[in-house]
């Protein structure tokens, strides 16, 4: 479905938004007509409420000036160049890759050149926010990484759970490497470089993990991290990202994922569409948890629009005249989602992705 900005919705009209898109792909009814529903009004027409800001999530730097689509959003070349080279250069100094991605959308969160960047070294993928995942998904993606030749690992750095699973797996890791040092005798720390794309909990896991207790690391878009070496319980030593990773903004799927999770800031994006794509997916799989959550009358519409109106009626999101207030829904949906309200949910299957982004 072809992601718009907010204020391309003008140009749309009726129904809702990037309706026609998917429509005409999917031969599916989406907008608002579908079912003989009324239409989404114009956005003048609509109540104008202030924005709550949903999320504070690091994200590429976007003026009022230059907002994007998603599928355009894009790093600055020179920052990518940087960022390329100080891992280049870091990899003579560490001894494995600790590759961060969030546990609800683990390819979609991942950088898609980290392979070539890092070459052979070893690699231990930490699927963070486990906790807002769903279980059966994570054991799954951890199977699908390690059948991949990567160790994987899913940590919950909000609570701190399954951290103290990191340095038993990063030895593991390096096992034949601590062999070596050993059977040489050499006293090596092990060194590790953290890496992950902005959001997926870098600077909690470095929190979590440093010996010295909360770290200053900070990961500002367009700002280079500085170099920072941090040392764990054991004496491990991490490395700070040396430049920040970027997704894979022009794949449609991964650019929604990253959106659904709060990674790329809101005020670029239309919040009723993306409600309605997320209800989309969450009604396929998740069902139960929606209709538990907004005391929803199974079986649900198939038409998300409806759907997004059928919550706000039920939370009693009603403007002037008894509409339901879309915006305020849809920013109900999201907010919920992303905080977990709605359950463990995760919106990528290894079965279902394939190799696509892998
Ligand atoms: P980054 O360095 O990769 O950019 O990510 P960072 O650690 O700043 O984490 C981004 C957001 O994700 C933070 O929320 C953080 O609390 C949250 N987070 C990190 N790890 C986990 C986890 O395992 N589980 C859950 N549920 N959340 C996690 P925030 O709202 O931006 O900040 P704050 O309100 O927590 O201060």
């Amino acid at each position: 479905m072809a992601v718009t900005r907010r204020n391309q919705n003008k140009k749309t009209g009726a129904g809702h938004p990037g309706s026609r898109d998917k429509a005409k792909q999917t031969g599916k009814r989406y907008g608002a007509n579908a079912g003989g529903q009324k239409r989404r009004p114009e956005p003048e027409q609509r109540s104008h409420r202030p924005r709550k800001s949903v999320d504070k999530s690091s994200e590429p730097v976007i003026t009022p000036e230059n907002q994007p689509d998603i599928a355009n959003i894009q790093w600055f070349p020179g920052h990518m160049a940087r960022t390329r080279r100080k891992i280049k250069e870091s990899l003579p100094l560490i001894d494995a890759v600790v590759e961060i991605v969030d546990a609800r959308i683990p390819l979609a969160s991942r950088n898609p050149e980290l392979d070539s960047l890092t070459g052979r070294k070893p690699r231990l993928v930490i699927l963070n926010k486990a906790d807002l995942a769903d279980e059966a998904a994570t054991r799954r993606w951890i199977a699908y990484f390690r059948s991949r030749g990567l160790a994987a690992l899913a940590v919950d750095c909000k609570s701190g759970r399954g951290c103290n699973q990191f340095q038993p797996a990063l030895r593991e890791l390096l096992h034949d490497l601590l062999e070596k040092w050993e059977s040489k005798g050499a006293n090596r720390t092990i060194r590790a470089m953290v890496v992950g794309i902005p959001n997926v909990g870098k600077s909690s896991f470095i929190n979590r993990m440093n010996r010295g207790g909360k770290a200053k690391v900070e990961d500002r878009p367009g700002v280079t991290r500085m170099n920072q070496w941090f040392v764990t319980e054991d004496g491990t030593q991490l490395l700070d990202t040396p430049g920040v990773l970027w997704p894979k903004f022009e794949d449609q799927n991964v650019a929604m994922r990253l959106a659904f999770t709060g990674a790329i800031k809101d005020q670029v994006l239309n919040l009723e569409e993306m409600a309605c794509e997320l209800l989309s997916i969450l009604r396929a799989d998740y069902t139960p948890l929606l209709t538990e959550r907004y005391k929803l009358t199974p079986p649900l519409t198939e038409d998300s629009w409806i759907l997004l109106q059928e919550i706000g009626r039920r939370r009693g999101m009603l403007v002037s005249g008894g509409e339901v207030d879309t915006e305020r829904a849809a920013i109900t949906v999201l907010d919920e989602y992303r905080g977990g309200k709605l359950g463990r949910i995760t919106l990528e299957w290894p079965d279902k992705e394939g190799d696509s982004h892998g």
